[in-house]
């Protein structure tokens, strides 16, 4: 159980409660080459394309969307964009904004040529997204000043700048300020494992830690498919292969995946919990978001941001218009398991 609460007070991936210890791991292994950049292809070539015209027109690059996932390399992307372009980042996030002034303050601040990052851009609020429409569009911020017939707008030019937007949840962003980022709206996709494997493989190198391929293979295969987890679980295997005096192996990585309770198919405990309450308790589903998260003592928006994507991308849960429902993988799944018994 300790090691349980443990394991959620580090990875609970939800993109807003990234712990310190978190942030520092990211950092350490952060790509900061486009070479070491693994996967997205997609992505790559249309931001290749986006910079590399912008830049012969000496213009800022357009605004542009990422979306997915926690953990799937948003964030690393921004820094990639804003290293390449040679230009100042500054990186902020949605919840942060509160006030217009807040705003304000951001893009009148900003050095020419920078590369704005908002994290979380879905929790701007309105007010907010309003004044953030005619900046993005025409490089400029109406601002009010005073109240009632004496209040007048003044209009300031700012100074030319790159926004990327980052959000877990595209559902919950505005027509109009998606139609903004006319530099194209990109959703970031779960890695391959044998991509997850070369990810490893360099952050392994990074922290001087010897692995051989079948560790390799086992952690990919039960990593989500998500970088971050990924060098989560690798950390976690170095810890104990040091403590045992061995290299990284396949015994030490399963040893280090069971003890923080992730299974063959890489659910973690939460995943776990939540298809073990759709099947004891709500005979399979459909069930809504709303009532799931009573049941499995799980906040609404981890659900939906954190757990749901992978689970519906493995096929152990279904979403139809009526709520989620299990379906026949993840019943024989947990049936193999023991009924969750690594709960
Ligand atoms: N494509 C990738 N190649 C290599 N490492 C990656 C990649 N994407 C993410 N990572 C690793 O995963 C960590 C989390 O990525 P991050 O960009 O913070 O994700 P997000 O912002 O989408 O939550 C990064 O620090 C990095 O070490
Ligand atoms: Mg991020």
């Amino acid at each position: 159980m300790g090691a349980q609460v443990w394991y959620h007070g580090v990875i609970h991936m939800s993109s807003n409660d990234e712990t310190p210890r978190e942030t520092q791991l990211d950092h350490t292994l952060r790509p900061h080459r486009w070479d070491e950049y693994v996967g997205q292809e997609h992505i790559k070539e249309n931001l290749r394309v986006l910079i590399t015209a912008a830049r012969e027109r000496s213009h800022t690059p357009e605004h542009t969307l990422l979306y997915g996932p926690p953990g799937l390399g948003k964030t690393t992307l921004a820094h990639l964009i804003a290293e390449e372009l040679q230009a100042p980042l500054k990186a902020t996030a949605g919840p942060v904004i509160e006030r217009v002034g807040d705003l304000a303050a951001v893009l009148t601040n900003l050095e020419p040529g920078s590369v704005l990052f908002i994290d979380e851009i879905h929790r701007l609020n309105k007010s907010v997204e309003e004044v953030l429409y005619p900046a993005m569009e025409a490089g400029k911020l109406d601002i009010i000043i005073g109240k009632g017939p004496s209040a007048r707008t003044i209009e300031l030019a700012l100074p030319p700048f790159t926004l990327i937007g980052a959000t877990t949840r595209i559902g919950l962003i505005s027509s109009p300020l998606r139609s903004r980022f006319s530099g194209g709206v990109f959703q970031l996709n779960f890695y391959s494992n044998a991509e997850i494997g070369t990810i490893l493989k360099r952050s392994a190198a990074i922290l001087s830690a010897e692995i051989d391929d079948d560790a390799v293979e086992t952690i990919a295969s039960r990593a989500r498919k998500t970088p971050r987890t990924a060098n989560y679980l690798l950390k976690r295997a170095r810890d104990v292969a040091q403590l045992d005096r061995t290299p990284i192996t396949k015994t030490v990585a399963e040893k280090a995946l069971t003890m923080i309770g992730i299974d063959s198919a890489g659910l973690m405990p939460s995943d776990r919990k939540i298809l073990t309450a759709l099947i004891e308790k709500f005979n399979g589903g459909p069930v809504g978001l709303k009532t799931l998260a009573a049941a499995s003592a799980e906040e609404e928006d981890t659900i939906e941001d954190v757990y749901e994507p992978y689970l519906l991308q493995e096929g152990f849960i279904e979403r139809t218009p009526r709520g989620r429902t299990v379906t026949e993988r993840a019943r024989r799944h947990l049936g193999a398991q023991g009924q969750g018994a690594l709960v």
